[in-house]
């Protein structure tokens, strides 16, 4: 467990209990979204009803048999691959349900989303989806207990990268094509977020968490990761005066929509426009986030894995990057350091550097020179984790 300071506990929201959430009434309509229609019933009380019972079967079959199927499933990887021999039919037929990309996905829309991870924008979704949405994703209370208490809790940097680098991947056009990952990732991830829905309320921390939710990761709680992810992102190029086109930010939305399909969030939840997901984050996020003890580890412990432990220096100056990026209110729920001299250096700095990238003024080597190697070097470790290891089902909870 990572070495939090008490300091920093009591800096970021005191050693009090997390409070619970209170979820304002759903009013969302399900007019705004690529279905357009719907029963418009609030996604905090949705969770996946196709898969669930078909993971809840497989785990009811006993653990040998789910690492069985690990063992079976290591072998898909591309979206063009059979499924391997020697799975159970049930689970065979969703999967292969599941893989298929809804009749509205756009391969143009896809490709074109793809274009995103080139040097005009490319620098800037990396850091923003690192020590952005990597960051943010610490003070989504739901989404901290829920990774600290399961399995992959026990390694938290790789946990939280991952949801990360899945979200960049989305904007990578080979994640689409016949050898990319993109689609058995995700079918993949759907099953362990089935598998957390089982696993998680076994465990004898969960009912003293989770803000009174039973059963993890509802409809909802997965749209608000979208929204720290994909909207947040997208809000950030608009406050950075680095906006795609239009066709361009569709494309963008499209591609997230068609991957949360792929992650088994209903049609009737999808926005279908930027205007509909900005009314859908105004609704979901501020509820969601928050300041949990859990989530302060987790932000250490992403630090640390990428930097390491000790490097104060370093860390602080990161830390108030962070703080920079994703703004005083979420860098206090995860407790990340202030510093007043700082603070107006990269106010001024990130601005230029952005305008400088864009080009529209020449390259200014002394503006890039100000930030830092070391933003760079987060950035590149944060997307190598070494050997990836492959999604598996996660055979228990967070070792005691
Ligand atoms: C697992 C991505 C939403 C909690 C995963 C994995 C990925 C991922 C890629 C597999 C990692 C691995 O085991 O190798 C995403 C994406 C999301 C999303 C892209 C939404 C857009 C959520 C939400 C929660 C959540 C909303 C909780 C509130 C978890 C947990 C695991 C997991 C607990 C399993 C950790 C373990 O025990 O290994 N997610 N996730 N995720 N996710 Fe999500």
């Amino acid at each position: 467990m990572t070495n939090v300071s008490r300091r920093r506990l009591l800096a970021s929201g005191g050693a009090a209990a997390a409070a619970g959430a209170t979820f304002p009434l759903w009013t969302w309509s399900p007019s705004a979204s690529i279905a357009g229609t719907g029963e418009g019933l609030d996604p905090e009380y949705v969770w996946d009803v196709r898969a669930d019972p078909v993971i809840e079967r497989l785990y009811g079959e006993g653990i040998d048999k789910v690492a069985e199927v690990n063992e079976i499933l290591k072998g898909w990887t591309t979206n063009d691959q059979p499924l391997p021999d020697g799975l159970p039919g049930y689970l065979a037929d969703f999967i292969e349900e599941a893989r298929s990309l809804p009749a509205w996905a756009d391969q143009g829309k896809l490709q074109l989303a793809g274009t995103f991870n080139e040097e005009r924008y490319g620098f800037f979704l990396a850091l923003l989806y690192t020590l952005g949405s990597g960051l943010i994703s610490c003070a989504i209370k739901r989404e901290a207990w829920s990774v600290y208490y399961s399995y992959g809790g026990a390694n938290m940097r790789d946990r939280i990268a991952k949801t990360t680098v899945l979200g960049y991947d989305v904007m990578d056009a080979q994640g689409w094509t016949a050898s990319g990952r993109l689609m058995v990732n995700s079918v993949k991830t759907r099953m362990v977020h089935a598998a957390v829905r089982h696993l998680l309320p076994q465990s004898p921390h969960w009912p003293g968490v989770g803000a009174g939710q039973e059963v993890p990761i509802s409809q909802a709680d997965i749209l608000v990761t979208f929204h720290s992810l994909g909207t947040w992102v997208m809000k950030k190029f608009t406050e950075w005066n680095i906006a795609p086109s239009q066709e361009l930010a569709d494309a963008f939305l499209h591609a997230w929509n068609v991957d949360l399909h792929l992650l088994g969030v209903q049609e009737q939840y999808l926005p279908k426009d930027w205007a509909s997901a900005y009314a859908q984050y105004d609704q979901v996020m501020g509820p969601a986030t928050g300041h949990t003890r859990e989530g302060v580890e987790l932000a250490q412990a992403l630090l640390d894995s990428v930097i390491g432990e000790g490097n104060p220096l370093l860390r602080h100056e990161l830390e108030s990057l962070g703080r920079y990026v994703i703004g005083d209110a979420y860098a206090d729920m995860i407790g990340f350091d202030k510093d007043p001299l700082l603070a107006p250096l990269w106010a001024t700095t990130v601005p230029l550097l952005v305008t400088s990238y864009q080009g529209t003024v020449p390259h200014i080597p002394i503006v890039s020179n100000l930030l830092p190697e070391a933003v760079h070097t987060f950035i590149k470790i944060y997307f190598s984790p070494g050997d990836p290891a492959p999604i598996t089902l996660p055979l228990s909870n967070r070792p005691e």
